[in-house]
């Protein structure tokens, strides 16, 4: 292990103990970073789920040690993770099937994930499925409130669980709460259209600290809250706060990151050398080939369809990249019980046989689609092969893909072309930029990527890298402690 890392990790347990002594790190969020499944012969397999809340905590509770509470349909369970080396305990809450279906599929995904990246016609909103989101997260509060202390310190996660805050203050938890919202915080005139938005914000505003991926979103969580709540934000040296029924909030923008050395390192081994030789020979890249990749959970906020449509435009404006370009999509199946993600899959993957049909070559196919799940040691390999990164997000909380890119280049090559409406994109303005609607201006950003000289690009992935290695996951959970601390301070 490399003394820089080994001195982040003190230092997290140093700063954890030292802003807050005694404390243990209690992290709320609906996905566990772990899942325990039998195999068909009886044999215990772990599933790492993909997206990026699990991707940047779980190397965090790995230093802090700690409990992660989690929610699944079914019995309780209570594991000790990671496998291999246990160093803190994952709480998977049991709930039934049916309340768990209403909570998840139904108010989470189907109502406040579509409405928060302002999809408003994708966003339903049903009563017996806001009954059943509210009790998940009384279970969650009332499951925390009987293990944390008021030494310890609550960090809640996301959309999925803004009521915990609030719950866990009506059951006289009196300790500190933090909670992050990873996804982008709507517009007023977009969040209007959420039924039970007040009580949404109360919840929340029982947070001492309340983090966001984007000053945008800090901005629209405040008129928010002075719009339906009345509330008067106060800003002083430390930034922005609100106070509501006596409590005070501190609001921050506090883009997450990923464990940017973690990263390198992996990029750097001679596994991942070997690896990338197999991976250019499996996929035929020889010299004058070029791969672009995009990885992505298969969600239509993602922007999938356009970015394949973007890529057909650039091969139809550029015919002598036929057969010299190919595209390698990894697209992770998500949420599948809701229709809207399962027409997507099925028409991500016409469009890619279409794709082959009009472009590809008998040995050289124009795009590949993989389903599944990479691990980590594998997409690092991946990256470092990839010519053009393309995060094409229609709305993005942040990206941590476009990060990971960047992280794994320790050769300054590749590049990466970002969508101007991802939350990431206010870190990394170097990327090329693209806008993700337009097939034309899609196709223009890969061709900028492509064809640009190797100076540009090299300059371009030195500023990212700048960026990215300023914000790692470690300096991310820093400031979210001492925002905690100073706002207990002042409230
Ligand atoms: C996004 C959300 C997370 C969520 C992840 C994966 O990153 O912000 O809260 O866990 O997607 O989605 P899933 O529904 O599988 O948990």
């Amino acid at each position: 292990m490399a003394v820089a890392r080994i001195f982040a990790e003190e230092t997290m347990q140093l700063l954890l103990t030292d802003l807050f002594p005694g404390a243990r790190l209690i992290v709320a969020a609906n996905r566990a970073p772990f899942r325990r499944v039998e195999s068909q012969h009886g044999a215990t397999l772990w599933q790492r789920p993909a997206g990026g809340v699990t991707a940047a905590l779980d190397p965090l509770l790995r230093e802090t040690g700690g409990v992660w509470f989690a929610a699944e349909s079914g019995s309780e369970q209570d594991l000790a993770v990671p496998p291999e080396e246990p160093s803190y305990r994952v709480l998977v809450l049991g709930v039934p099937e049916d309340v768990y279906r209403g909570y998840y599929t139904g108010y989470a995904n189907s109502g406040l994930w579509p409405l928060c990246h302002n999809l408003v016609e994708r966003a339903h909103f049903h009563s017996r499925d806001w009954i059943s989101y509210r009790q998940v997260n009384r279970m969650f509060a009332a499951r925390i409130a009987s293990v944390a202390s008021a030494q310890d310190l609550v960090f809640v996660h996301d959309y999925q669980l803004a009521l915990v805050p609030g719950y866990l203050r009506q059951l006289g938890y009196k300790g500190p709460i933090a909670h992050f919202w990873h996804i982008p915080w709507p517009p007023a005139v977009v969040l209007r259209l959420l039924p039970e938005r007040r009580l949404l914000l109360q919840g929340l505003l029982q947070a001492d600290w309340l983090g966001f991926q984007t000053q945008e979103s800090v901005d629209a969580f405040a008129s928010a809250a002075m719009a339906e709540l009345g509330v008067t934000p106060c800003r002083d040296g430390h930034g922005l706060s609100l106070t509501y029924e006596g409590h005070v909030t501190r609001l921050a923008a506090a883009p997450i990151s990923i464990d940017i050395q973690k990263i390198e390192e992996l990029a750097a081994t001679r596994l991942t050398q070997e690896r990338m030789v197999k991976l250019r020979e499996h996929l035929a890249l020889g010299q004058e080939k070029s791969l672009l990749l995009g990885v992505d959970r298969l969600d239509y906020t993602k922007g999938i369809p356009a970015r394949l449509e973007g890529y057909a435009t650039l091969l139809s404006r550029y015919p002598s990249l036929v057969g010299k370009v190919q595209f390698l999509q990894i697209a992770v199946p998500t949420r599948t019980e809701i229709s809207d993600y399962r027409r997507l899959a099925v028409s991500v993957r016409r469009r890619a046989r279409e794709l082959n049909r009009r472009f590809g070559l008998p040995s050289w196919p124009a795009v590949r689609l993989i389903e599944h799940n990479l691990r980590l040691d594998q997409l690092v390999a991946l990256y470092r092969i990839s010519d053009v990164a393309v995060v094409s997000s229609l709305y993005d909380g942040l990206n941590l893909v476009a990060k990971e890119y960047v992280a794994a280049r320790i050769d300054e090559g590749g590049a990466l072309c970002l969508s101007e409406t991802a939350g990431a994109y206010e870190e990394l303005p170097a990327a090329f930029p693209l806008s993700p609607l337009s097939s034309e201006r899609v196709a223009e950003s890969l061709a900028r990527a492509l064809f640009a000289p190797v100076e540009e690009r090299k300059q371009r992935m030195r500023s990212l890298r700048a960026a990215v290695t300023q914000n790692t996951v470690h300096t991310w959970l820093g400031r979210v402690l001492s925002g905690v601390r100073e706002a207990t301070l002042i409230s």
